[in-house]
């Protein structure tokens, strides 16, 4: 066991596809195993653009499901509700008095939302809300509520743990030390998962082969994978082969290895390379997927699960929000 504590939120905003699952949340469940992990769902955070509390809901229950199904150590990892632990919301009203406006005004979200109205030539603003502008101080909340040390990221969300530090800093300075300096560590790089267009695997692109879904849905998305134009007696290189790279992280070495060889010897087609990519992901996911939808048709179970975490999760929160109370207000 590390004694460093591993703090990272997941918004619920729609099932993962298998690049989030080999990029961010393998390792973390893995890290689980290792660490005492504080994983809350942001609903919160999600808040800025779901605007219907029953979606809210349900995509808050596949996240838990999710994680559990994936073997989530639960004795290490508190996983929980962001919303059920107020003092998060106490805390970022608070820091909002010592971040500064400017600090804001360069947060890459922020900036994405304004450029994308300047080139549909809107107001700046339009559509921005405060819980987009305001996003990385709940997010600072977050992280120095519960002391964490590591915060695992992708490198989207690196600038937000770097404010982290920054307001972290901004309190310290003016009332004493009160906070820890957390780390950000970007995703190992896994390698980028190619998607069904040989491009990053991304929700933006449309190209994504979802977790957790049905096998045939499964076997036609991966049927869809778009390959050259190599004839099945032709050799193949599978370092540039979607099918290879997927397969890669599914199958275990001495399988890897066979496979690899039949990309370079020929006489396999891309139609049979798939094939055995479905079966792999297939089997691998198998198991986890029945537990998911256990899960989704047991809501109760996961109720249990989050409130529980949210027990543990209060006892940290707690202590770290009467030293601010007591440094702020006295
Ligand atoms: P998307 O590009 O679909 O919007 P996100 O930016 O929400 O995905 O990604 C969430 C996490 O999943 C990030 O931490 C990132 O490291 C990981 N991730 C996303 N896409 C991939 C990919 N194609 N390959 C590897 N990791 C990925
Ligand atoms: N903002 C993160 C995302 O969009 C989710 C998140 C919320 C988070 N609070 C956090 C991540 C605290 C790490 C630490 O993916």
């Amino acid at each position: 066991m590390s004694d460093k504590i591993v703090l990272t939120g997941i918004k619920p905003t729609g099932m993962p596809h298998l690049g989030n699952y080999v990029g961010a949340l393998k390792p973390l469940v893995e890290m689980s195993r290792t660490n005492k992990t504080y994983m809350f769902i942001a609903d919160l955070h999600a808040l800025n653009t779901v605007h219907d509390a029953a979606v809210l809901r349900r995509h808050t229950y596949e996240i838990a499901a999710m994680l559990v199904a994936l073997g989530l150590d639960l004795n290490n990892a508190i996983l929980f509700r962001q919303s059920d632990i107020v003092e998060v919301a106490q805390l970022s009203t608070m820091l909002m008095n010592v971040t500064p406006k400017g600090l804001m005004n360069r947060a890459h979200s922020y900036k994405a939302a304004m450029d994308k109205n300047a080139a549909a030539g809107l107001d700046t603003d339009a559509g921005v809300n405060m819980g987009l502008y305001t996003y990385p101080i709940l997010m600072t909340a977050d992280i120095l509520l519960y002391d964490a040390d590591i915060v695992p990221v992708g490198a989207d969300q690196k600038q937000h743990v770097e404010f982290a530090r920054d307001i972290a800093g901004y309190f310290n300075n003016t009332y004493g030390l009160t906070f820890k300096m957390p780390e950000p560590v970007i995703g190992q790089d896994a390698g980028v998962i190619p998607g069904l267009d040989g491009r990053k695997m991304s929700k933006s692109y449309d190209n994504t082969i979802p977790l957790f879904c049905a096998s045939n849905e499964l076997k036609k998305k991966i049927m869809r994978i778009i390959t050259d134009s190599k004839l099945p007696d032709e050799p193949k290189d599978p370092d540039t082969s979607t099918i290879f790279q997927l397969y890669k992280h599914f199958a275990q070495p001495d399988e890897i290895a066979a496979l690899r060889q039949k990309f370079l010897a020929g006489g396999m087609g891309y139609g049979d390379a798939k094939k055995i990519l479905f079966e792999k992901i297939d089997s691998v996911l198998a198991a986890p997927r029945a537990e998911y939808d256990r899960l989704m048709a047991n809501t109760d179970e996961l109720d249990k699960i989050l409130d529980n975490g949210a027990a543990r999760a209060r006892i940290a929160a707690e202590k770290t929000y009467t030293r601010v109370r007591q440094a702020m207000l006295g």
